[in-house]
Order: C-alpha cells, then sequence, then structure tokens
C-alpha cells in the first residue's frame, strides 16, 4: 500500500507488523507491504487521531518524524517501476536465502541467480550488480579502451542518464544517432566508422536499448536488432544490450530472451524495474569478458559481500514475475486509451508497446510540472519529463483498478489546471490558440 503524507500511522507495534496482519489474514500473501507505512488502525481512529493533533500545513510535505509518519490518502504511484515494493513471498524468499561471502565467490544464492540469467540469455556467464547503470558502464570499460567510440542511439540510457561515466571512467566517447522514439534503422549506421587515421577516435562498440525508456517503452524492431548487429559484426565492432527492460520486449513479443540476446556480445538486464526485486542487475555474455566486468566490479567498490540476500529477490522475481508483465502492458494500454480520450491531453505516439506511456500536456492549460503538480494533489504521481511531456509506468505495485482512478484524476487535473489557466495574472499568449497563459520553460529531462 502506498500513502501520502496527512494520514498518521505508527511504526507498528510487533502484534501489528505486516507478518502478523498476513498471519491473521489482513493481507494476502502477495500483497506488497511496507512495514514502515503499515497502519494497523482502522479510518476513524485515524482521523479522530489527526483532528486531536491538527497537524500544521507545513508538516504536511513528505515529512517524517521519528517514529511517527505522517500520511494523507493512498496514492497511485506511476513515476516509474523502480517504485515497486518486495512482495511478502519474496521477502520471505530473502529472508530465508542461503549466503557466503560473494566477493570470495561462495554466495550460492548470487551463483544460482548468475547461472539462471546466463542460461536465460543463452550466454557463458553472468555477474550481479548493484545497479544498471554500473552494468552498462562495465559492458563499456570491457569491450573499449581509452580513446574509442561507441554508437548509440540519442537518448539512450547509457549516454544520458549515466553522468557520461565512459568517459569519465573510462576516456571513451560517444557518438549519438536520432531515433524515432528510441528506434534505430540499420541503415542509420551507414558511414558511421571512423577511418583508422590519427586524427580520430577508433569506432569500437554499438549500444543499443530494448524496450527503450526515453521512447516510450517501445521495442526495437528485432529485424532492426538483427540487421544492425551483423553490420557491427561484419565491421569488427562489438554490441551490447542495455536490456533494463528486456524482459519486457520477451513477453511483448513472445521472442525469447536468448534470441534478442544472441545478437549483443554483451547483455545487461535489470531487476529492479518491472520485475519487482528490490536491488541489482546483471551482465552476461562470453566468459572472458565477463572475468574482465568481476575486475572492473571490484575496482568500482561494486564487490558485494552476502549478497545473497538480495539475490534471492531477484531469483523470485525471474521465476514469478515475468510473466506477470503482460499485465502492466494491459495497463499502460488502459491508461493510454483513457489519456487519448481527454481533451488537453495528447499521445505523440499512439500505440504503448510496453509498460510505458508518455503523453503531451496542452501548454495552454498547464506546463507538464504544474500539471504533474495538481496530479499530486490529487493523489497520482507522475513524471514530468520535458516541459510539456508527462511519464506514467505501470508496474505490479499498482492495484488493478488503478487505470480508472488514474483517468478521472487526469480529468479532473485537467479541468482545474484550465480553470486556474484562466485566471492566472502573470501571463503569457499560447501561439496556437492566441490565449493568454503561464508558462514555466524550464526544461525537464529527469529519468527513473
Ligand atoms: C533503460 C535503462 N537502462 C539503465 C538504467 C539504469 O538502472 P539503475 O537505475 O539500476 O542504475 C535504467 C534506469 O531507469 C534504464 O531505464
Amino acid at each position: 500500500m502506498s500513502v501520502l503524507p496527512g494520514m498518521f500511522a505508527w511504526r507498528c507495534p510487533p502484534r501489528h507488523t505486516p507478518a502478523a496482519a498476513e498471519a491473521a489474514g489482513r493481507v494476502s500473501a502477495e500483497t506488497p507491504v511496507d512495514p514502515l507505512v503499515f497502519c494497523p488502525f482502522p479510518a476513524t481512529i485515524v482521523s479522530r487521531v489527526r483532528r486531536a493533533f491538527s497537524i500544521p500545513a507545513a508538516l504536511k510535505d513528505n515529512f517524517l518524524t521519528p517514529g511517527v509518519r505522517l500520511v494523507e490518502q493512498e496514492i497511485l504511484d506511476y513515476r516509474s517501476d523502480t517504485m515497486t515494493r518486495p512482495t511478502a513471498p519474496m521477502r520471505r524468499a530473502m529472508a530465508e536465502a542461503e549466503v557466503g561471502d560473494d566477493v570470495f565467490q561462495e554466495d550460492p544464492t548470487v551463483r544460482a541467480l548468475q547461472d539462471q540469467v546466463a542460461e536465460m540469455l543463452g550466454k557463458e556467464a553472468a555477474l550481479y550488480l548493484p545497479s544498471g547503470s554500473m552494468s552498462n558502464q562495465i559492458a563499456v570499460l570491457v569491450h573499449c579502451r581509452p580513446g574509442d567510440e561507441f554508437l548509440c542511439e540519442a537518448g539512450c540510457h547509457i549516454y544520458n542518464y549515466e553522468q557520461g561515466a565512459f568517459a569519465q571512467l573510462g576516456g571513451v566517447v560517444a557518438r549519438t544517432l536520432p531515433g524515432q522514439h528510441g528506434i534505430l534503422h540499420p541503415d542509420q549506421f551507414q558511414d558511421t566508422i571512423r577511418p583508422d587515421d590519427a586524427h580520430y577516435v577508433r569506432t569500437r562498440l554499438v549500444c543499443l536499448e530494448n524496450t527503450h525508456n526515453r521512447g516510450g517503452g517501445r521495442i526495437q524492431p528485432y529485424e532492426n536488432v538483427a540487421a544492425i548487429c551483423r553490420w557491427a559484426r561484419d565491421n569488427r565492432l562489438a554490441a551490447h544490450l542495455d536490456g533494463a527492460r528486456l524482459f519486457n520486449a520477451v513477453v511483448a513479443t513472445g521472442i525469447a530472451a536468448a534470441d534478442w540476446a544472441a545478437h549483443f556480445d554483451t547483455v545487461s538486464v535489470c531487476f529492479s524495474k518491472g520485475l519487482g526485486a528490490p536491488v541489482g542487475s546483471a551482465l552476461a555474455g562470453p566468459r572472458c569478458l565477463i572475468e574482465q566486468a568481476h575486475r572492473r566490479r571490484k575496482c568500482l567498490g561494486g564487490g558485494m559481500r552476502q549478497a545473497g540476500i538480495i539475490a534471492a529477490g531477484a531469483l523470485y522475481a525471474l521465476e514469478h514475475h515475468v510473466s506477470r508483465l503482460a499485465e502492466d502492458h494491459q495497463h499502460a494500454a488502459q491508461l493510454a486509451g483513457a489519456i487519448h480520450q481527454i481533451p488537453g491531453l495528447w499521445l505523440p505516439v499512439q500505440e504503448v508497446d510496453t509498460n510505458i506511456v508518455i503523453f503531451e500536456v496542452d501548454p495552454c492549460i498547464a506546463t507538464a510540472k504544474q500539471f504533474v503538480e495538481q496530479l499530486r494533489r490529487l493523489g497520482l504521481l507522475m513524471l514530468p519529463v520535458a516541459p510539456t511531456r508527462v511519464r506514467a509506468v505501470t508496474h505490479l505495485g499498482l492495484p488493478p483498478t488503478a487505470a480508472v482512478k488514474a483517468a478521472s484524476i487526469l480529468r479532473q487535473a485537467v479541468a482545474t489546471c484550465t480553470a486556474t489557466a484562466e485566471k492566472t495574472e502573470e501571463k503569457t499568449t499560447c501561439e496556437e490558440t492566441g490565449k493568454e497563459i503561464s508558462v514555466d520553460p524550464s526544461p525537464i529531462t529527469k529519468d527513473l
């Protein structure tokens, strides 16, 4: 259960813990529970206590006081599929995991996870890593040397949202190609390899992202992937896949993970996105490259000790949460269908491939930031990703009724923002309609 500032919930005394509630049958084994926000008291008591304490307005903004959490109403958190919490059975699997020191390579659960990932992706070996960013950057570091260059799509995560670590850590540069909502065509790679000349960097690697986050969860067409990677191989370039959401592409297309992965030398997958595990990614590839990746992980301080505790969550996710991604895709399609019906909002791409919906807000009504703030007040969290663009991501932490409720809140927010825009004093003129509007032109490029 997710909750917003305003409603009272205490840290649970032992007999009111989620485990105790589950034993008493109040929550199902599949209900995600968070001991910090789990409230065992009926709503009437909560509201009486709230009135008695009369919480100052200043405290009503995500404010934590020791021992007491102030929370207001149930919220729907569509900001990212990283917002999930482990389910009760996943937590149990983690609690019961057999562990050892993984820096000594003696953690049986981590080893089991690595073997499982290697098998699913049809690779010789895999390495468990703390994050998708570390996994991608280590991949670039094992493929490239200082003075090398890799080719990638302009909106990809490796280039935009990982601090250019390839340049900071490896002396590597990137050359970007503009995609159509993240999708690259093989023809775009013609003439992108630098001549063998002392003036130039050396082109070494192609990186693709599938599904594409900023592209709105788009799936790279399989034939494009095959052709681009064939071209890379023919030109002695390596190929890496940022498959943070590869399993979404697998479930949506019915093409096996190993078939997608077969075109690449290395593949990174994340467990902490749609799969719902709390931590971690894995990099898979030929054993010799994964051994190099292992050295790089240690160098970056990414060696973890009894990591089986978190690896168990990832193993549980691979077993139980892959096929259910279809529900997230259905949920996203339902949400997109509703957005399509709301005047003032529109979808730059009509079809939603997987679990990410990106939509535009009419700038005559509000900026994306203002619109998202209005949604937040109504209990719906989404992410502004550009001045007029908002992102919503579906995941297993959202209840089945979420899309209907979200659609109603979106409609309400459009109505409120429209009314506010008409009243606002600081106004400029909207180019499209000639109407006066208030505009916040600050670019927003935050991403999760
Ligand atoms: C496509 C893609 N790759 C990599 C990452 C990085 O993952 P992490 O947040 O675990 O570093 C993300 C995170 O959202 C992502 O969307």
